[in-house]
């Protein structure tokens, strides 16, 4: 079989190179494990046309910013995308009809002030990557990957998931004409992340493994079939990824957070989300740089041991295991591109327990948000991080949600019911958290039965405050 690349000749826009992230080498063609041929560690991608435009960096962000606002009242898809939006921080394309995009982006930076008065910091606000079309972060990287992907020639797109890469992937193969293969851990996946992916049309496969088995697998088939990975070692991915740092920067109009604190999993969203706010810093987008902190499960940490016990050098491994499945990732993909943003951003990395990760979630909640449990990982590191007094009480601070509270319902129902830490470990440790628990109530259907459900969650509430 002939060696596969990823970018057919005379389709790869030329603004744009792969960069091997250890060895440096550079290359106009990636493999298609996106590994580098020399050292066979993750590739990113680099514009050699940036240089060109530092000299002009006064004009280039007034220019740059006002273009990016003024796109949003265009009628164009490729506008209206808020990933497509910021284009001149993307890979190029020949003409904007080629993107693949459900207007993915242009999600909401909320402020969360009870959950800032309950972790004791001023200024909370929360960027909601999970009211993007699949629900999920992913959307943004998607559009680019699955764009470059048909520009490629490919017809089948494949990827490992814990559930939301697989949604988002279907739905962008599906509307590009595209096939989908999906490869998710059999019994470790939202029945509503799987059931998307069955209505966008993928081959949906239930492999009896978990997320790193089924990466592992995905790393070699790719390697023997002419399918296009689509999980985050894509660095067309974390392009995409990275627009939800310029977005977040706009809304703030141009003055950086104090701390972004996003979860970790395979670690493509942090690489991605880092590598924003350093070409940011590069163009003279932003005069400083936010301090970038990633936060795990306990039970799925090997970004923290990696740092703890291997000062960030070599990665430590685990077997993972959270109900926060969605980050119930061992084998950290990118991990070494990671490192490299916490470092270059002074960052944490903090764990967090189960009980903390459905406390914070509930919390989340009770501000009329709502977020998946991976996403709350964000509020319940931040405690941890404030009591550590790496966080002051006067710094702002930007949580990133990235996934939907209606992507786990099972996980939500069996909190408010009492049955999630039910006959466990955390049993004990769980019970303080009876205050955020609301429970259905099944009641005969009259109107006295009502009304005193009614009085008695008012006398509730008056007795709590
Ligand atoms: N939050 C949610 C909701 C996720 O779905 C994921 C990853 C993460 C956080 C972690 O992001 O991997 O970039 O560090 N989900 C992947 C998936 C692995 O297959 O859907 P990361």
């Amino acid at each position: 079989m002939p060696p596969f690349t990823t970018s057919a000749p005379g389709v790869r826009p030329p603004s744009f190179r792969f960069r091997c992230i250890a060895c440096s080498d550079l290359g106009d063609l990636a493999a298609q494990n996106f590994r580098c041929s020399h050292c066979g560690d993750l590739l990113e991608i680099v514009y050699p046309s940036f240089k060109d435009a530092v000299p002009h960096e006064a004009n280039l962000k007034s220019i740059w910013t006002s273009t990016w606002k003024d796109r949003r009242l265009s009628q164009s898809s490729i506008d209206q995308s808020g990933v497509w939006r910021f284009r001149e921080l993307l890979p190029s394309l020949d003409n904007n009809d080629q993107a693949i995009t459900l207007r993915e982006g242009n999600t909401p930076l909320y402020d969360l002030p009870q959950c800032a008065r309950i972790t004791g910091v001023t200024r909370l606000f929360a960027k909601h990557q999970g009211l993007n079309p699949t629900g999920s972060f992913k959307d943004a990287g998607m559009t680019v990957a699955a764009t470059f992907a048909r520009l490629a020639g490919f017809r089948w797109v494949a990827c490992a998931s814990t559930g939301n890469t697989s949604a988002s992937m279907a739905a962008y193969a599906a509307r590009g004409g595209m096939r989908s293969l999906v490869l998710v851990p059999e019994g470790k996946i939202s029945w509503s992340k799987l059931s998307q992916s069955l209505d966008y049309g993928a081959v949906t496969c239930q492999l009896r493994t978990d997320f790193d088995g089924c990466l592992r697998l995905l790393q070699e088939l790719v390697l023997r079939a002419p399918v296009y990975q689509l999980n985050s070692i894509n660095p067309f991915r974390l392009e995409g990824q990275k627009t939800l740092a310029l977005e977040l920067l706009e809304q703030l109009d141009w003055q950086p957070p104090d701390h972004i604190i996003v979860p970790g999993g395979n670690l493509g969203n942090s690489s991605a989300i880092g590598k924003a706010l350093l070409e940011m810093r590069e163009l003279g987008l932003i005069p400083r740089l936010p301090k970038l902190s990633v936060i795990q499960a306990e039970g799925a940490n090997a970004l923290v041991r990696t740092l703890r016990e291997a000062g960030g050098k070599c990665l430590v491994n685990v077997q993972a295991e959270t109900r926060a499945t969605a980050i119930r990732i061992g084998n950290p993909a990118s991990w070494r591109k990671a490192v490299l943003v916490l470092e270059a951003t002074g960052g944490a990395c903090e764990q967090v327990s189960e009980v903390a990760i459905a406390q914070a979630k509930a919390e989340i909640g009770a501000e009329g948000i709502g977020c998946e449990p991976a996403s709350a990982v964000t509020l319940a590191g931040l405690k941890k991080l404030v009591k550590q007094g790496f966080v002051k009480p006067e710094e702002s601070v930007v949580l990133v949600l990235t996934g939907n509270l209606l992507k786990d319902p099972d996980f939500t129902m069996e909190f408010h019911r009492g049955d999630l830490f039910k006959d466990g470990v955390d049993e004990k440790a769980s019970s303080a958290l009876s205050p955020l628990r609301h429970p259905p109530i099944i009641l005969d259907a009259t109107l006295d039965a009502v009304i005193r459900t009614l009085e008695q969650a008012e006398k509730g509430q008056a007795e709590k405050s």
